[in-house]
C-alpha cells in the first residue's frame, strides 16, 4: 500500500509539472522597477525581524488566495505593517512568483524600518505604521523608457490610458487593462492600471488621476510607468499584458481547473502552511529542479520547532549570509540551521544556486547539507551539526590552542587542502569557494576539518568570463588580483589557503592588506623569517617545540610555511593548484620551488580596494540583531 501511495504522489507531481509547464503561458513579470527603502532605522532589530517574518507568513497565505494581502504585527514603534498586491492580469501561480521576488528583495532595506518595491507584476510595501489608505506621497515617481514612439502611438496611448484610469476604480479589483491595436506593431498600445485593494474608490481615482498626469511626462517615449503610493499605471507599445482567461473554451477551462486542483493538491501535500516565497526566477526549470530535490526539503514548521522558534539560546553564530542556530530534529538528529532571510545580496536565485551546489558535492572535508527550506517565509539551509565550532576559536586562542597539537593541525591542513581540491577539480561543477578563512573551517567531534559556508560559492563553468562583478570575501585572505580587478579563479582560494597555513602555524590572524610600510602583517613577518632562515620564530607557542628536540617536526612545520608562501605569491599562475599543494605536503613534490615575493598593495590600489570592499562590509556587518 505504501509503495502505491508513494508512486501515486510521484505521478501527481509529474502531471503537475507537465501541466504547469504546458499550460501556464503567463508571465509573472518579476522585473524590478524600483526599490525605495525608508530612511529611518528599525526601532529594535531583535523584535523587528521575527515580526517581519510573521507578517510575511500571513501576507503569503492571503496572496495564494486573493493575489493581494495586508497584515500587521507588533505594537508601538516595533509594529510592522505590510501590503502586497499583484496586478490584475497575473494568474495565481504567476502572482505567487512575483510576490516571491518582492518578498526576497524587500528585506534588503533592513536595518531600515521598511520600504516599497515595484515590480512589473506586483507591488509590496512595509512600514511601522498603518499606511493602507495612503494613495499619494513624495515618493510618487515615473520611470520612462528610452525609445520614442510615433505620433499616432501617442494619441492612442493618451486615449487608452484615460480609459483605463476611468475604468479601474469602478472595477472589482481596481484593475483595468486596455489595448489598441494598430496596423504598425510599433503603434499598438497596451495599458494597465491598478490600485491597491485597501483604498476606497475615490482614493483610487485620485491616485490614478495623478499617475496619469505624471505619466504624460514620459511622452514621446514608447514606454512609461507611474509608481504612485496607492497605484500603478503603465503603458507600452509592446504587449506586456498576460492573456485574458478565455471563458468560452471549455476544454481549456477544464484543463486549467484541473491544473489548479492538482497544484493545490501538491501544495497541500508538500508545503501545507508555507508559500512559494522563494520560488523565484519565474522559469519553470527552477520549479522543476526544486520539486525534483524535494527529498531535501524541510517544512518551515519543522525548523521552527527544531530551533525552538530560533531561540537566542540556540544561536551558534553569524556568517556573512545569515545567522546559524542549533536545532534538534524529532529523530534526535542535531542540525545547524542557517537562516538566510535578511541579506542584502542573497536572492532566491543564489539560494537555488547554493542548494544545487551544496547538495551535489560530497566529501569528507566539506560540511554536509542535510536539507533546506525555501517554501516557507524564509530561505533556510540545514547542515550537519559540528560540535567543536570553527578553527579560529582554537588557533587564535592561547588556551584552546593547546588542544590542537601539531599532529592535529597537520591533519587539518591536509583536510582543508583535500576539500578544496575536490571543489576545484570536480568535473560537474568547478567551484571556487571565495571565502576560505579560519572561521569557515569547522571541526567535527574528532577535530577533522570541514569546509563550511558555500554562501559565496558560485558554480563556475569553464567558458564563463572570469571577471566577477561584486567582490566578496574577507580582506586579510583576499588575493590581490581579486581585490584589485575582481579577477576570480581557483588561485583566489589557493591564496586564502596560504594565508590560513601561516595562521595555523603561527596562531596569529592575518589582518588587513599587506602594504609596503606595514611590517606587522603576518605575510610580511613570514616572508622576512623565511628569507632570514629564522622560521622557527613564527611558530605558535602552543606547538610546544621549545625544547628543540624534535627536529623532524620542525622541518615539517617549516615546510608548511614554505608551502604557505608559495600559495600567497603575487602572480596567480605561480601559485600551486590545490592538488599540487597536497603533493607538496605529502613530499611527492620535493624539493619545493622557491617562493617569489608575496604581494604588496600599492597605496593607490588600497583606495580602490576600500571603495570596492564596501560591498562585503555591508554584507558582513549588516542585519545582525543587536
Ligand atoms: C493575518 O493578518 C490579518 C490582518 O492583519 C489578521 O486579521 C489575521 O488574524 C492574521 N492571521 C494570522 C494567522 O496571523
Ligand atoms: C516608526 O519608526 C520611527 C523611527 O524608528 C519612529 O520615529 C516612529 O515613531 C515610528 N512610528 C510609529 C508609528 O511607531
Ligand atoms: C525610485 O523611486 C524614488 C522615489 O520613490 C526615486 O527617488 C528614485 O530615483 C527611483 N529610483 C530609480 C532607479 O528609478
Ligand atoms: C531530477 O534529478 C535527476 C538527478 O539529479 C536528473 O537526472 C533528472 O533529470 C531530474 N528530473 C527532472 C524532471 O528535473
Ligand atoms: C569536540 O567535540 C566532542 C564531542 O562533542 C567533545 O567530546 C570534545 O571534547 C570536543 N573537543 C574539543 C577540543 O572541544
Ligand atoms: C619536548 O619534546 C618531546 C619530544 O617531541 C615531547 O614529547 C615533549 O612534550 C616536549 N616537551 C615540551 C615541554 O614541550
Ligand atoms: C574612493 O572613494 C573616495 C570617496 O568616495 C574617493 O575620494 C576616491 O577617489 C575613491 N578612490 C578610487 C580609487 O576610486
Amino acid at each position: 500500500m505504501r509503495g502505491f501511495a508513494v508512486r501515486w504522489s510521484v505521478l501527481i507531481r509529474l502531471i503537475v509539472i507537465l501541466l504547469l509547464v504546458d499550460t501556464s503561458q503567463g508571465d509573472p513579470r518579476t522585473h524590478i522597477i524600483n526599490v525605495t527603502c525608508n530612511q529611518q532605522l528599525s526601532n529594535n532589530a531583535a523584535i523587528y525581524i521575527p515580526n517581519f517574518v510573521q507578517l510575511m507568513a500571513n501576507v503569503s497565505r492571503q496572496i495564494q488566495t486573493f493575489k493581494s494581502g495586508t497584515s500587521s504585527t507588533g505594537t508601538g514603534p516595533d509594529s510592522s505593517y505590510g501590503l502586497a498586491e499583484c496586478y490584475g492580469d497575473l494568474s495565481t501561480e504567476d502572482c505567487i512568483l512575483c510576490y516571491a521576488e518582492a518578498r526576497t528583495i524587500l528585506p534588503s532595506c533592513f536595518p531600515n524600518n521598511g520600504g516599497r518595491i515595484f515590480l512589473d507584476g506586483c507591488f509590496m510595501r512595509t512600514q511601522n505604521y498603518s499606511f493602507f489608505e495612503e494613495y499619494a506621497g513624495a515618493e510618487d515617481t515615473v520611470v520612462c523608457g528610452n525609445r520614442k514612439g510615433s505620433r499616432v502611438f501617442r494619441d492612442s496611448v493618451r486615449q487608452a490610458i484615460s480609459d483605463a484610469v476611468r475604468d479601474a476604480p469602478r472595477s472589482i479589483n481596481y484593475f483595468a487593462r486596455k489595448q489598441a491595436l494598430s496596423d504598425s506593431a510599433d503603434d499598438s498600445t497596451y495599458v494597465l492600471a491598478d490600485c491597491w485593494n485597501t483604498l476606497d474608490e475615490s482614493s483610487c481615482t485620485e491616485c490614478l488621476d495623478s499617475a496619469f498626469a505624471s505619466i504624460l511626462k514620459c511622452f514621446p517615449s514608447s514606454e512609461g510607468r507611474a509608481l504612485h503610493t496607492g497605484c500603478f499605471l503603465r503603458y507600452s507599445n509592446t504587449n506586456f499584458l498576460n492573456p485574458e482567461p478565455t471563458g468560452n473554451n471549455n476544454g481549456e477551462k477544464v484543463s486549467r481547473v484541473f491544473t489548479y486542483f492538482l497544484t493545490i493538491l501538491l501544495v497541500m501535500e508538500d508545503v501545507r502552511h508555507s508559500t512559494f516565497s522563494n520560488l523565484i526566477g519565474s522559469n519553470d526549470i527552477k520549479l522543476l529542479n526544486m520539486l525534483n530535490r524535494s527529498s531535501l526539503n524541510f517544512k518551515y514548521s519543522t525548523i521552527v520547532k527544531a530551533t525552538n522558534a530560533f531561540d537566542e539560546a540556540n544561536k551558534l553564530g553569524q556568517g556573512g549570509f545569515g545567522t546559524v542556530y542549533k536545532g534538534l530534529l524529532p529523530n534526535h538528529r542535531e542540525i545547524a540551521v542557517k537562516r538566510l532571510f535578511l541579506n542584502q545580496r542573497h536572492r532566491a536565485g543564489d539560494f537555488y544556486n547554493e542548494v544545487n551546489i551544496i547538495s551535489s558535492v560530497d566529501h569528507k572535508n566539506l560540511v554536509k547539507l542535510v536539507g533546506f527550506s525555501c517554501l516557507g517565509p524564509e530561505s533556510i539551509l540545514i547542515y550537519e551539526y559540528l560540535p567543536n565550532r570553527s578553527l579560529n576559536h582554537f588557533i587564535f586562542d592561547a588556551v584552546r590552542g593547546k588542544e590542537l597539537n601539531w599532529g592535529k593541525r597537520y591533519d587539518i591542513i591536509v583536510g582543508i587542502a583535500e576539500g578544496l581540491a575536490y571543489l576545484h577539480e570536480n568535473n560537474k561543477n568547478r567551484i571556487i569557494h571565495r571565502d576560505i578563512k579560519a572561521a569557515n573551517i569547522l571541526l567535527d567531534s574528532r577535530l577533522n576539518a570541514k569546509i563550511a559556508d558555500f554562501g559565496l560559492a558560485r558554480s563556475f563553468k569553464q567558458d564563463k568570463n572570469h571577471i566577477s562583478t561584486g567582490i566578496a570575501g574577507t580582506l586579510g585572505y583576499m588575493a590581490p588580483e581579486y581585490i584589485a580587478y575582481g579577477k576570480l579563479s581557483e588561485k583566489v582560494d589557493v591564496y586564502s589557503y596560504g594565508v590560513l597555513l601561516l595562521e595555523i602555524v603561527s596562531g596569529m590572524p592575518n589582518r588587513g592588506i599587506r602594504t609596503s610600510e606595514d611590517t606587522s602583517n603576518l605575510i610580511s613577518i613570514a616572508w622576512e623569517n623565511f628569507k632570514q632562515g629564522s622560521m622557527e620564530e613564527l611558530f605558535d607557542q602552543n606547538l610546544m617545540l621549545n625544547n628543540g628536540t624534535n627536529s623532524k617536526l620542525k622541518k615539517e612545520i617549516e615546510r608548511v610555511i614554505h608551502i604557505g608562501l608559495l600559495c600567497v605569491q603575487e602572480v596567480a599562475s605561480l601559485r600551486p593548484t590545490m592538488s599540487m599543494a597536497i603533493q607538496m605536503l605529502s613530499k611527492n613534490i620535493d624539493p619545493l620551488p622557491s617562493p617569489a615575493n608575496p604581494p604588496y598593495m600599492p597605496d593607490s590600489t588600497i583606495n580602490t580596494v576600500n571603495n570596492h570592499t564596501s560591498v562585503p562590509t555591508v554584507s558582513y556587518s549588516s542585519f545582525i540583531p543587536r
